[in-house]
């Protein structure tokens, strides 16, 4: 059968700032969905990671559909009516337009789906992160689909050999979706070179070489450019499919052992580490270091199994020591340097103003031309002394 999996997600509300949603706000979220759905979708699975709530929702109806779409706005639209009876942090805080249109892009919430026809043994990982951007999956990507350093397949899974095409989004582009596919392996090159940029160029999508089929999907919402300020991060999900002609499931989750810099934390302007959660992990410390989290799940006739947290295991302790060594370290030099983000990424926040002021301020000091002359003549007459 044709089946789409679409996972849509927004941060509607958090407790005590960029926490987590309140259990009546995914009660209300949960609730409006099983009422609402029926009919419409076949099967769905809500969590989530931070202060941001994931809908996974299993359909026919293809990528970007209206009547899905809007199934769960509205549900957000009901989680965030909750979440002001509660007086929680950022009530609505994606929902970036009053009414809904067409579809979710363009009006805050994150959205990655994959339409396939479903493989007998259909198997496939939810990703979501909180406190970063798209580009964060950048690096696990491209090592799980196209490095075999990380990935076995690529020599011992013969359909695998051809390799996959990267289709990749410049972000900054907003006039229309401006994208490139790059082939891996003899695009490696330029697929490294893009996708070193985490804050512009983001893998979109996979594609396996082998039958052209979709092996991987990620949001590119853009909320600073929907804002035009800053709003919150574009915390992303990835939906990734697994096993067969594709990366096997411990192949898609071994790069996040590295526990990679990325963007994010703090207001949305600092670096952070990418440290790989149990679903529903809290945020208590200068929020961050950046998280994530992994859900498998296996699909027949569009209903789910129950999720398999992929990093509720011994093996990921290690990472996460490690990766809040690595974000504490990087946290004691507070604002210097690569501490924080580039201009580039603040554009949209307060520092422009702070920025501004402070140009106001400068003076700019100039000596006047005869002692910038005599100055020269020195310098002159001692080049001459030593030329002779
Ligand atoms: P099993 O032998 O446990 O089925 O595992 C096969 C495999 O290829 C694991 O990656
Ligand atoms: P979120 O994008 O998770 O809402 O976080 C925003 C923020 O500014 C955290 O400090
Ligand atoms: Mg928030
Ligand atoms: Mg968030």
């Amino acid at each position: 059968m044709k089946l789409t999996l679409s996972v849509i997600k927004a941060d509607v509300g958090s407790i005590g700032g960029h926490i987590c949603p309140s259990k009546a706000l995914v009660d209300t979220v949960k609730s409006y969905i099983r009422d609402h759905g029926r009919g419409l979708i076949i099967d769905h699975h809500i969590a989530t990671i931070g202060d941001d709530v994931h809908i996974l929702m299993t359909h026919t109806h293809g990528d970007l559909n209206s009547k899905v779409h809007e199934l769960a706005w509205n549900a957000f639209f009901a989680g965030t009516e909750t979440a002001k009876g509660q007086g929680l942090y950022g009530a609505g805080q994606d929902l970036l337009k009053n009414a809904f249109s067409g579809n979710v892009r363009g009006l805050g919430p994150a959205c990655a789906e994959i339409t396939c026809t479903e493989r007998p043994n259909e198997s496939f990982v939810l990703f979501a992160a909180d406190k970063t951007e798209p580009g964060a999956y950048n690096l696990p990507l491209y090592l799980s689909f196209a490095d075999p350093m990380h990935c076995a397949g690529f020599m011992l899974s013969p359909p695998m050999f051809k390799g996959f095409t990267f289709r990749i989004m410049d972000c900054d582009h907003v006039d229309g979706d401006r994208t490139i596919d790059l082939h891996a392996p003899e695009d490696l090159y330029g697929i490294a070179t893009l996708l070193r940029d985490n804050s512009r160029y983001v893998v979109e999508g996979i594609y396996s070489r082998y039958n052209g089929e979709k092996a991987a999907a990620v949001s590119t919402s853009r909320l600073r450019l929907i804002a035009g300020k800053y709003t919150g991060k574009d915390d992303p999900v990835c939906l990734v499919r697994v096993q067969g002609n594709f990366p096997s499931v411990g192949e898609v989750t071994e790069p996040y052992a590295i526990a990679h810099y990325v963007a994010g934390t703090m207001r949305g302007s600092h670096n952070s580490v990418m440290m790989p959660v149990k679903t529903g992990s809290t945020m208590t410390y200068f929020d961050g270091p950046t998280q994530v989290c992994a859900q498998a799940f296996s699909v027949h006739d569009g209903r789910l199994t129950e999720a398999i947290d992929m990093f509720d295991h011994p093996v990921w302790d290690v990472v996460r020591n490690r990766a809040s060594e690595k974000f504490i370290e990087l946290r004691r030099q507070g604002f210097s340097g690569p501490a924080m983000l580039g201009i580039h990424e603040l554009e949209y926040g307060g520092v422009v103003e702070k920025l501004k002021e402070l140009d106001e301020r400068f003076k700019v000091t100039k000596e006047d031309e005869g002692t910038r002359k005599s100055k020269a003549q020195k310098v002159k007459a001692e080049a001459g002394e030593d030329a002779d």
